[in-house]
């Protein structure tokens, strides 16, 4: 919803005279790239910043601008960029050349890594993307229950191929079920009938689904944290009452830790000892490069074994391909626990300041999250689903926008949505710098809040 103020008008002028070699090149990109982008997550009003380079856990942009990456390419990037460790391997691989079309070494040796770590994953096999990943795990569910349906929650993101483009956006109704819909143009309506949508953190409503349409229900997926959604933490019954409703219905477990696997050593599936029978992974196991797998149970991933007659298909010209191999391997075995101690431990103070932040400033908001991983919101209230989300912000206006581009102003890069996560070159000092940061930005947007929000003002 557009609104006009002084403080908005100030924030975007700052912004535009700060980044003119941005807005030149968006201007440029719009010619053979729909509005420059190609990339919904990463374009914003009035133009995204083009980034020149990234060192550590900062990013200069073309105008010379440094910026403290809280954003880390949608939480890809766990050890910031051009981690010494992923850059050697990447560059060692490279020289030998990027693919051969025939397997090699490092295929195995990360997936030996990854199963290591992961208690739900016996064996595995490589995607391109988290989107593939979690399009071969609910293929996997189907093929080995033989049945159609795929039970995901309101608002869960999981990769946009189309069994997950329906209730990406919250059912906002107050329906005891959310009502299905497609969210994306082009998405065949008849998706609706393969997929069946529940709420996080409301096991009745799993149940619900379950007891009607138990004998059609392949699989149950969930992100155990979602992310997209805004970083909604699970109850502790949740997670516990998904294994077990599962099984009572003899439906497989799906988890997608694309994102979670950052925060422990074996996952969230190690943390909270609630063990997939699928999982769908992407983002840091690739060190930055595009990468992604789906993983679970032996006695179901065996059926991909090529050599089985009527074993399960999959292919993919970049399955597997050394180089993302090569930058996984560094990229995994730097996620040391001390390394992640370290991130969650940053993220748990991040969230903190924030917190504390919005009480100073006297204006209504917090942090969710766990570990590395934040989320802000313009609530005090607690945040327990997508819904709450969206109806969050939905009514404060253009504050989550504006805070965005005056943090970016100020020199701290987070995802426009207001996601922020943490990355292992971080010190307390990045944080202390990003919350004060923050508490600068809510001091100018307080007069936007008062005019145009009042009911945020404490
Ligand atoms: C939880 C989750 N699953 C799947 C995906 C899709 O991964 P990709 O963007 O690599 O296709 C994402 C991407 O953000 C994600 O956050």
């Amino acid at each position: 919803m557009p609104t006009n103020h002084p403080v908005k008008d100030q924030i975007l002028a700052r912004y535009t005279e700060r980044t003119p070699q941005s807005r030149a090149l968006d201007a440029q990109a719009k010619t053979s790239l729909p509005g420059g982008d190609t990339r919904w997550a990463t374009y914003h009003l009035p133009y995204p910043i083009y980034m020149a380079r990234g060192a550590g856990c900062t990013l200069t942009d073309v105008d010379g601008h440094t910026y403290l990456d809280f954003q880390n390419n949608y939480t890809s990037l766990v050890h910031g960029h051009a981690h010494p460790a992923i850059t050697a391997a990447v560059q060692a691989q490279a020289v030998n050349s990027v693919v051969y079309g025939a397997p090699a070494e490092g295929q195995f040796q990360l997936a030996d890594l990854l199963t290591k770590r992961l208690p739900g994953v016996d064996q595995l096999r490589y995607t391109n993307s988290g989107t593939e990943a979690t399009m071969m795990a609910m293929r996997a569910a189907r093929a080995f229950t033989g049945k159609p349906v795929i039970l995901k929650m309101d608002g869960g993101y999981h990769g946009s191929h189309d069994m997950t483009e329906v209730n990406i956006t919250p059912d906002l109704s107050d329906s005891r079920l959310p009502i299905p819909k497609v969210e994306a143009d082009g998405v065949a309506e008849a998706v609706l009938g393969a997929v069946a949508v529940a709420r996080f953190n409301d096991l009745e409503s799993v149940e619900m689904l379950l007891k009607a349409r138990a004998g059609e229900i392949a699989a149950i997926i969930t992100e155990p944290l979602m992310n997209s959604a805004g970083m909604v933490v699970a109850s502790d019954d949740f997670l516990p009452g998904l294994r077990t409703l599962a099984d009572r219905y003899g439906v497989l477990l799906i988890f997608d830790e694309v994102v979670t696997f950052r925060l422990h050593e074996g996952g969230y599936q190690a943390k909270t000892g609630v063990i997939p029978d699928l999982t769908a992974l992407g983002k840091l196991i690739g060190g930055g490069l595009a990468i992604g797998a789906f993983g679970g149970r032996a006695e179901i991933m065996s059926l991909y074994d090529p050599a089985r007659p009527n074993g399960f298909h999959h292919s993919g010209t970049f399955n597997g391909n050394p180089l993302a191999m090569a930058a996984g391997m560094a990229s995994v075995s730097a996620l040391t626990p001390q390394a992640i101690d370290h991130i969650n431990q940053l993220g748990a103070e991040f969230r903190r300041g924030v917190d504390e932040a919005f009480a100073e400033a006297g204006i209504h908001g917090c942090a969710t999250g766990e570990g590395s991983l934040a989320y802000i919101h313009w609530t005090a209230e607690k945040v327990t689903s997508a819904a709450d989300v969206v109806r969050w912000k939905q009514k404060a206006a253009e504050l989550p926008r504006l805070l965005h581009l005056e943090l970016l102003n100020q020199g701290i890069f987070a995802a426009n949505r207001g996601m922020f996560n943490l990355s292992t070159p971080m010190t307390a000092a990045e944080v202390d710098q990003t919350l004060a940061a923050l508490r600068a930005a809510l001091y100018t947007l307080k007069p936007y809040a008062a005019d145009l929000t009042p009911h945020l003002i404490m």
